[in-house]
C-alpha cells in the first residue's frame, strides 16, 4: 500500500492565495504526505487523492469563481474524501479569532461534502495591486498583509497528522 496523497487546490485572484497554497503543500511534503499543488481551474480528475485541501480567495464575500467551480464539479468525489477549506479572506489580523460565517452556498455545498474543517487566514492586499476595486481598498488604506504564517503552518501540520493518522487506521482495520 502506498502513502496517502494529497491535492491542494486553490483560486487566487492576486496571488497571497496561491503562496498559501504553496506554503501548505510544501509543508505537507515535509510531514512525508506526496503532494500536489494545482490551481482549481486545472484539476481535471481527484480520484486518486486520499485527502483534498481547498483553498480560496474572497472578494465581496465570493468565494473564486474557479474554486465554486471546482467544488461543484467534483462534488460527488469529494463527498468520499477528507477535505479541508481554507481561505484568505479579511485584511485585518482578527482572522482567528472574528466569528466570520461561509456564505451560504459555500456552507451548503460544505454540509453535503462533509468537510473536516474551514479555517479563516488574514489575506494580502499589495499596494499597487491591479484593478479598480483594488485601487478603492487601497486608496481606503486596507493595503496590507496579513498572513500569519506560524498559524497556517500550524494549520497544515494538524491536517497532516488527521491524514496520517486515518490512512493508519485504514491500513490496520481494511475495509
Ligand atoms: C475589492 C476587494 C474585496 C474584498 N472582499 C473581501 C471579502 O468580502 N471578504 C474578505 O474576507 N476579504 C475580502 N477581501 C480581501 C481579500 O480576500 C484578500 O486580499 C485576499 O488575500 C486576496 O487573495 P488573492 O491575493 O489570492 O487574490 C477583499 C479585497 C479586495 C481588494
Amino acid at each position: 500500500m502506498t502513502g496517502p496523497r494529497v491535492l491542494v487546490a486553490y483560486g487566487s485572484r492576486n496571488g497571497s492565495t496561491a503562496e498559501i497554497a504553496q506554503a501548505i503543500a510544501a509543508r505537507l511534503r515535509t510531514r512525508g504526505l506526496a503532494t500536489d499543488l494545482l490551481p482549481a481551474g486545472s484539476v481535471c480528475d481527484i480520484g486518486h487523492y486520499d485527502a483534498v485541501v481547498v483553498g480560496s480567495c474572497v472578494y465581496m464575500l465570493r468565494w473564486h469563481p474557479d474554486v465554486v467551480a471546482f467544488l461543484h464539479a467534483h462534488e460527488r468525489a469529494l463527498a468520499t474524501r477528507d477535505v479541508w477549506l481554507f481561505q484568505s479572506g479579511p485584511l485585518d489580523d482578527l482572522a482567528e479569532t472574528r466569528d466570520r460565517p461561509l456564505s451560504v452556498p459555500i456552507q451548503q455545498i460544505a454540509d453535503r461534502i462533509r468537510i473536516r474543517e474551514h479555517v479563516i487566514f488574514g489575506g494580502r492586499l499589495a499596494d499597487g495591486a491591479a484593478g479598480a476595486l483594488e485601487s478603492l481598498f487601497s486608496l481606503g488604506g486596507l493595503a496590507g498583509d496579513h498572513r500569519e504564517w506560524p498559524r497556517i503552518l500550524a494549520w497544515t501540520d494538524g491536517v497532516a497528522a488527521q491524514v496520517a493518522q486515518r490512512r493508519a487506521v485504514l491500513v490496520l482495520v481494511p475495509a
